[in-house]
C-alpha cells in the first residue's frame, strides 16, 4: 500500500472519498490533477521546475493578478467564445458582441442620469465624447439601462489598481433616459500594458510575449428584461488592434472617431473647444430567465453565495 508507481497514486488522489462532496468540483479537479500528472511525467518536470512554478502561483495570488494571467492566457476569451457558440446553436446571436470584461473592474462608481464625466480637472489628452443609445434587438431604446464605464488613465492605469489614482477615477456609471440615451466626456485613453516586475510579467517575459493590449473602453451595461451585455469598444489605430495581449478586440467594437466636432449643443460637459467625438448604439438581446439580467460583474457573481 505504502508503495506506489504513478498510475497508483493518480487513482488513489481521484478516488479518495469520506463525504460526498461536490461532484463537479470532484470530476473537474481529477481531470485536471490526471492531465498535470501527465505533463510532469511527459515533460519530465525536475523538482525545481515544479517548486518554482508553486513559488510563482502563491506570488501570483498575493499579488491579485490571477485575473491578468486568464486574460493573456486566452481563457477570458475563450469563455466568450463558447458563450458565443452557445447563442448561434441557439438562434440568439444578435446585438453588440459580448468583450471580456478584464479583471480590473470595480463596483460603486457614481451614477448620473444620461450624461457624465469621466475624468476631472484639465483634460489628460485629447477631448472625447462618446454618446448614443442603449437599444434592444428589436430597435427600441431601453429607459433606465445601466452603463458603467471604465478605461485606464493617460499612462495605460486602471482607478482601485495603479497607484496614486483617485478612487472610482475614470470609472462612471450612466442612467440611459426614456429615448436610451447616454452621453460622456473623457479623453481618449493609450493602450495598456502589464505591471512591469509583477508575477505576470515574468511569466510573458518567459513565453517572450509582449503584454500590451490596444486602447480601449470598458462597458457592462444592464436593464430589466434584458440580458446584461459586458463589451468594450476599442479605438482605431492602435499599434496592438490585431495583436492584443487579451485576445479581446473584436469586428463591429472598433468606434470611428470625428474629429474637429463643434462644441455647441456640448456646454453641459464644460466642451467649448473643437473636440472628438463617437456615435456608438449598444444593442441588448432579450433575456431568457432573471440570470442573465444579474447586474453583478464576474466575480460578483461568484462570491456572492460562496
Ligand atoms: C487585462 C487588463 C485589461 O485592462 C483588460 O481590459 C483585460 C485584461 C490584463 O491585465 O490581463
Ligand atoms: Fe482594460
Amino acid at each position: 500500500m505504502n508503495e506506489l508507481n504513478q498510475a497508483q497514486l493518480l487513482e488513489l488522489v481521484n478516488t479518495k472519498q469520506i463525504a460526498q462532496g461536490n461532484p463537479r468540483v470532484r470530476a473537474l479537479t481529477q481531470r485536471i490533477v490526471t492531465d498535470l500528472f501527465k505533463t510532469i511525467d511527459e515533460m519530465d518536470v525536475t523538482p525545481d521546475e515544479f517548486w518554482k512554478a508553486v513559488d510563482w502561483l502563491t506570488r501570483l495570488g498575493q499579488t491579485g493578478q490571477f485575473g491578468l494571467i486568464t486574460a493573456g492566457l486566452g481563457f477570458d476569451r475563450l469563455i466568450d467564445i463558447r458563450l458565443d457558440e452557445a447563442d448561434e446553436k441557439a438562434g440568439r446571436a444578435a446585438g453588440t458582441p459580448r468583450a471580456i470584461e478584464g479583471p480590473l473592474f470595480v463596483a460603486g462608481a457614481p451614477t448620473t442620469q444620461v450624461e457624465t464625466r469621466l475624468d476631472e480637472g484639465e483634460p489628460k489628452g485629447e477631448i472625447f465624447v462618446m454618446e448614443g443609445q442603449v437599444l434592444d434587438t428589436d430597435g427600441q431604446p431601453v429607459a433606465n439601462a445601466m452603463m458603467d464605464v471604465w478605461h485606464a488613465n493617460e499612462v495605460g492605469g486602471y482607478s482601485h489598481f495603479f497607484p496614486g489614482m483617485k478612487p472610482y477615477e475614470l470609472r462612471r456609471r450612466i442612467e440611459t433616459d426614456a429615448q436610451g440615451n447616454y452621453r460622456f466626456r473623457s479623453f481618449l485613453p493609450p493602450g495598456y500594458g502589464i505591471p512591469p516586475n509583477s508575477p505576470t510579467a515574468e511569466l510573458f517575459e518567459a513565453l517572450g510575449r509582449h503584454g500590451k493590449r490596444p486602447a480601449h473602453i470598458h462597458f457592462l451595461v444592464v436593464a430589466p428584461g434584458l440580458r446584461t451585455l459586458t463589451t468594450q469598444v476599442n479605438i482605431p489605430g492602435d499599434t496592438y488592434i490585431d495583436d492584443d495581449f487579451a485576445f479581446a478586440t473584436r469586428d463591429g467594437l472598433i468606434i470611428e472617431l470625428e474629429n474637429d466636432v463643434a462644441p455647441a449643443g456640448y456646454e453641459s460637459l464644460g466642451i467649448t473647444a473643437p473636440f472628438t467625438r463617437s456615435r456608438f448604439n449598444f444593442v441588448m438581446q432579450k433575456a431568457l430567465n432573471e440570470d442573465e439580467t444579474s447586474p453583478a460583474a464576474r466575480m460578483a457573481r461568484v462570491t456572492a453565495n460562496a
